[in-house]
């Protein structure tokens, strides 16, 4: 898409090798800036990119305005049906085209000079053309917008490559493709829509620490002691009227996490070479786990059954994977209809936005149970989500300060089992970071 305007070497796996072995990362993969401009060219330009879901743009000429890496790009529905991924630059003076967050149109229209775009990219309008000299050709292809090389879907969730060569979507996905079934298997009619606003939160820290940190079994009994203890303090105590409406989810959500250490120990932690990893599930209770009884449980649970049967609906429904990162830039948690989107703006900035899945047949109440869960654990209020934040910015921080050379994978190692392509662990290991570091290894270096 944009032309490469980073011009630092190519890496080659001798220098990736300083970055980074089995069981540890240099410290200065994340704060060094020209380390971050070089994981956007060779990761967030050449790996699949998560973009965004089928319904965010249902129609010819839908659009929304979202980020690849860096760059920002526009997801636009064609006329055809078919999705491209546009440069949100114009191609005269380098403009930001759209500054919108997305809607529909027939064109884009530059707001300087007015350059018009079609739906596909292609310049079909450019203001006094008579004033150029004959070199000026409007069917010039260096004149389009730059459009990504692959855009692919799995069942509409939305990925883009900016280069033709490399990993099927199928083969980059791999296994995570369960947690998408999953995710659509719990829509009583089949279908799931991204319906509502989104949540963003910026932190100061690098892209890295947000994946990190998602499937790391023993930071919670510490980093969210307060919302543990907090939410303990309430039992037994006086029911609020906001309590009657939450039923306890959010007192529930908060206590998850004070599981003892042997517990989250129990915890099964998958990975995959690809990257990708996910953990077996702690939310045990609340408004959406399976074992619901409530009025609104059932009503789903009947439509589930009408639709899958007995037997399947309580597979679907007790399928309760946690956080199952698609590496580098996507979290699908299908038991609670939700996704995070990773978004890097600097070596030491990131963007995670929140987004929430309408499950077309499910009773309404089933998607707000949803969006209040996604409130309590993403939201920029969120009590859970702030400390972890906080985190992010103290190991960044730290990092910075030079203080540290290597960060230390090393947690569980000796206990990681071989299953089919991947690793899985029962104890508190750091299994999915040692599976993150590695996929990084393998697009950061330029022969793969
Ligand atoms: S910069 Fe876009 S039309 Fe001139
Ligand atoms: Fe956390």
């Amino acid at each position: 898409m944009r032309k490469q305007i980073y011009t630092a070497p190519m890496s080659t796996t001798d220098e990736i090798d300083k970055l980074s072995g089995e069981d540890w990362m240099a410290a200065k993969a994340y704060t060094d800036p020209d380390i971050f401009k070089l994981e956007m060219e060779q990761i967030f330009r050449r790996a699949w990119i998560f973009i965004g879901h089928d319904s965010q743009v249902p129609n010819a000429g839908d659009f929304i305005r979202t980020r690849m890496g860096v760059d920002e790009i526009l997801l636009v529905r064609q006329l055809d049906g078919s999705l491209r991924v546009l440069a949100n630059n114009c191609t005269h003076r380098g403009t930001r085209l759209c500054a919108i967050a997305g809607g529909n149109t027939k064109s884009f229209v530059c707001p300087y000079h007015a350059w018009g775009f079609a739906l596909d990219g292609v310049l079909t309008a450019v203001p006094d053309i008579g004033s150029y000299p004959g070199t000026f050709d409007i069917k010039d292809r260096s004149l389009h917008l730059t459009s990504a090389a692959r855009v692919g879907s799995y069942r509409g969730f939305v990925f883009a490559s900016k280069v033709a060569a490399g990993p099927s979507l199928s083969d980059f996905l791999g296994r995570m493709t369960e947690a998408i079934d999953n995710l659509i298997d719990r829509a009583p009619d089949g279908k799931i829509e991204i319906e509502g606003g989104h949540f963003s939160v910026r932190y100061p820290g690098n892209w890295k620490l947000h994946h990190e940190n998602a499937n790391d079994t023993v930071h919670p009994g510490y980093v969210h002691e307060s919302s543990v203890t907090s939410a303990r303090k309430t039992e037994g105590g006086v029911t609020r009227q906001d309590e009657l409406v939450d039923r306890g989810q959010t007192k529930g959500m908060m206590a998850s996490n004070g599981l003892t250490s042997k517990d989250w120990n129990a915890i099964e932690l998958n990975g995959f070479p690809q990257g990708h990893s996910f953990m077996g599930g702690f939310y045990k209770s609340g408004l959406l786990a399976p074992q619901q009884s409530d009025p609104v449980t059932e009503t789903y649970r009947e439509a589930l059954e009408n639709t899958h049967g007995k037997e399947k609906t309580a597979k679907i429904l007790g399928m309760d994977r946690f956080n199952n990162l698609v590496w580098p830039n996507l979290n699908v948690n299908a038991q609670f209809h939700q996704i995070r989107v990773v978004h890097p703006i600097a070596v030491n900035e990131t963007i995670i936005e929140g987004y929430c899945f309408r499950l077309k047949g499910a009773p309404d109440e089933i998607f707000h149970r949803a969006v209040r869960f996604l409130g309590t654990l993403v939201s920029p209020a969120s009590m859970i989500f702030s400390d972890d934040l906080e985190i992010f910015g103290r190991v960044q921080v730290g990092l910075e300060s030079g203080s540290l050379e290597r960060l230390d994978n090393r947690r569980g190692v000796a206990t990681d089992q071989k299953t089919g392509d991947g690793l899985q662990s029962t104890t508190s290991s750091e299994l999915p970071l040692r599976t993150q570091a590695k996929a990084w290894r393998k697009w950061m270096d330029s022969k793969v």
